[in-house]
């Protein structure tokens, strides 16, 4: 098993609008669907689709919505084993609008989510032993993310933490724990207390990010593009341009790469661009999990800007 990711899996009530509502508005929708998401769940099935091998780690409800999810994740090819059905619950449910520029706002109720504990703990130490890389987001309690960075670390895999949905009170020991980082910048402005809004500021979090203890960190910038830093070195990844449809999932689809391509040895460079590719493909369809891209999709995408580079 290469990748080994713990957190969220919810089922994801989309409406689209021609506007997102503003606070105490109603706004009549175009078009309503559902569909499988959740950070976690979103990340494990962007990996396997691109051809590495994934196990999910989390929890649903004993519900249609959890049965569901469970039989299109192992469609995908992500390896459940992990996912405890808590029939004491419902599954994670996210309500989502999605406006015609494709700009989205996210509500969730965590619902199984909010009861990943030590049973999903005892699961993500069976499989780390054989995992190069672990996956964690925030979509499950914090207690349980800050476990299982240890369990992470004392397996000597690389530690990638998606920050959302963000939390600006993350544990100090946390930041000291992940090897990677992956804001975007409404998530990086929470985590550093000021906003990040273009290339000069994120480049001025990855450093509070630095002293906060992260080795690495990746800030996407949506149409700017994105930005590595580490101690050693820094560098800008322009975005690539696509008609975008829907923004949802597109900071999965870009982890799930980055994941892919770390795994398979690609130095970190190649490996941000390999998950712009991921995100760019993403916002080109609708959903979550029906947007994430295929290999041969993705290969297209990644030689036409190897060749435009
Ligand atoms: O990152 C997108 C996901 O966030 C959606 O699939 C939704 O479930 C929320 O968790």
């Amino acid at each position: 098993m290469t990748v080994v990711v713990l957190g969220s899996i919810n089922l994801d009530l989309v409406i689209e609008v021609p506007h997102l509502p503003a606070k105490g508005e109603t706004v009549i929708g175009d078009r309503f669907f559902s569909a499988a998401g959740g950070k976690a769940a979103n990340q494990a099935v962007a990996i396997a689709k691109l051809g590495t091998t994934v196990s999910l780690v989390g929890q649903v409800g004993d519900d249609s919505f959890g049965k569901t999810l469970v039989e299109g994740l192992q469609t995908a090819g992500v390896n459940t084993n992990g996912i405890i059905v808590n029939p004491h619950t419902y599954s994670g449910i996210a309500s989502i609008v999605v406006d015609r520029q494709g700009a989205n706002t996210i509500s969730c109720a965590g619902g199984a989510n909010n009861l990943v504990r030590e049973p999903e703990i005892e699961q993500f130490k069976i499989l780390l032993p054989k995992a190069k890389i672990a996956m964690l987001e925030l979509g499950i309690p914090i207690a349980t993310v800050l476990n299982a960075a240890r369990e992470a670390k004392a397996h000597d895999c690389l530690l990638i933490l998606d920050p959302a949905p963000v939390n600006s009170n993350l544990p100090e020991e946390l930041y000291s724990l992940i090897d990677i980082i992956t804001p975007n910048e409404i998530e990086a402005s929470q985590l550093v207390g000021f906003t990040v809004d273009g290339v000069t500021t994120a480049r001025q979090a990855a450093s509070v990010l630095h002293q906060m203890g992260v080795k690495n960190v990746i800030i996407t910038l949506g149409s700017q593009g994105s930005i590595y830093s580490n101690e050693a070195e820094n560098f800008w990844i322009k975005p690539i341009a696509v008609p975008v449809v829907d923004t949802v999932a597109a900071g999965d689809a870009f982890n799930g790469a980055l994941a892919v391509a770390l795994a398979s040895g690609k130095s970190i460079k190649e490996a941000v661009q390999w998950a712009t590719v991921g995100g760019a493909l993403a916002v080109t369809k609708n959903g979550a999990q029906s947007s994430l891209p295929n290999r041969d999709s993705f290969q297209q995408l990644l030689k036409r800007q190897v060749l435009l580079d």
